[in-house]
């Protein structure tokens, strides 16, 4: 199950995912924890020192390793250079999993224990100024969406990814990539205008999205976001002093969470698991082909002097039955 948490910087966005993290790794279900954050805190809110979070290899210093790799013997796609962050998998295509082992894991992962059991760690690495609001041929997230592109995850295996709600994830539809996308909102007119402005982008691409309070104080706060956001309020959480302690580098066990927290949790999963009976791989993929397609034509053709088109393989259809090939 793919899984993005997404929100307006400050939301909550790092806090929440490595909640949930934390709370799939006591199920001990394999978990892929994605750090594509401009900000990148992932790591150290899984309980990482400042240093180790530092040392911890980028997946945008591996863009050829990753690319190398997943284009494996496909031959619509001749080189390394061709390949853009868009470029969809193809017969020939080496395929990931969320569990065992690949080149990409090997290079990028990292495990972190947790509690419950270790989770693996991938992390964009930082961003400069360089990497945002440009058409992102080199962009960090680039490897991530290639990441998801070639995920052939099932059941109860989760890759949960902490990002923004920026413009480089709708040019891309890295947005799209996701059985479900959790909307960090704070009780504000700010918080909920993110969630306007992702709605709509949302809105024509199917895209399941659940907005989760973050700070909400009293039934003031959740009559403001139930008012704003309607159906779309999954659930809410409050003010947490486990996190609150976690901060300050004395990481209680997890089982102290507050319960409130810890039911709140079990309803992002409950609501995660429930997107799988509709998930449909040739949707999936169609819209890989578009966003590929309109990142060829943008952008990518000429900047590889290229006809990146012909990189569709138009019989492939990723779905969980196809094998990696190793
Ligand atoms: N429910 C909570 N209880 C206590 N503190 C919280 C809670 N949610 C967030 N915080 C605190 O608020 C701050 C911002 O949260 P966080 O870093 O998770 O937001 P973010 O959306 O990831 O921000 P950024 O956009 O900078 O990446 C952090 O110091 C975090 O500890
Ligand atoms: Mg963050």
């Amino acid at each position: 199950m793919k899984i993005a948490f997404v929100g307006k910087g400050g939301s909550g966005k790092t806090t929440l995912s490595s909640l949930f993290i934390r709370h799939l790794a006591t199920a001990g279900a394999p978990v892929v924890a994605v750090d594509a954050d401009i900000n990148q805190h992932l790591g150290t809110a899984l309980g990482l020192e400042e240093a180790e979070a530092a040392a911890l290899p980028a997946m945008g210093d591996h863009l050829a390793l990753i690319k190398d790799h997943l284009r494996g013997t496909n031959p619509r796609i001749s080189s390394t250079e061709t390949m853009i962050k868009t470029t969809p998998p193809g017969e020939g295509s080496r395929l990931l999993r969320a569990h065992g082992d690949n080149p990409v894991y090997d290079a990028c992962a990292r495990p972190v224990e947790l509690d419950g059991g270790a989770v693996r760690l991938m992390v964009t690495g930082p961003f400069t100024d360089a990497d945002l609001g440009v058409s992102c041929y080199h962009s960090k997230t680039g490897a991530v969406e290639l990441f998801l592109n070639h995920l052939v995850d099932g059941r109860d295996e989760y890759v949960v990814v902490d990002m923004t709600a920026g413009s480089d994830s709708f040019a891309s539809g890295m947005f799209t990539r996701f059985d479900i996308t959790f909307l960090v909102a704070e009780p504000t007119r700010k918080g909920v205008s993110v969630y306007r402005q992702y709605k709509e982008y949302a809105r024509d691409f199917g895209v399941t999205l659940r907005v989760v309070g973050n700070k909400v104080q009293g039934p003031d706060d959740l009559d403001f976001l139930r008012s704003e956001v309607g159906e779309d309020l999954l659930v809410a959480v409050g003010h947490s002093d486990w996190v609150r302690a976690m901060e300050k580098g004395r990481p209680p066990r997890f089982d102290t969470l507050d319960v409130t927290d810890r039911a709140a949790l079990r309803t992002l999963q409950a609501a995660a698991d429930a997107t799988y009976p509709a998930r449909d791989w040739e949707h999936y993929t169609r819209q890989m082909v578009h966003f590929h397609l309109k990142n060829a034509a943008s952008w990518g053709n000429e900047r590889t002097g290229a006809d990146l088109a012909a990189q569709v393989d138009p019989g492939f259809v990723l779905t969980e039955g196809v094998t990696a090939g190793v």
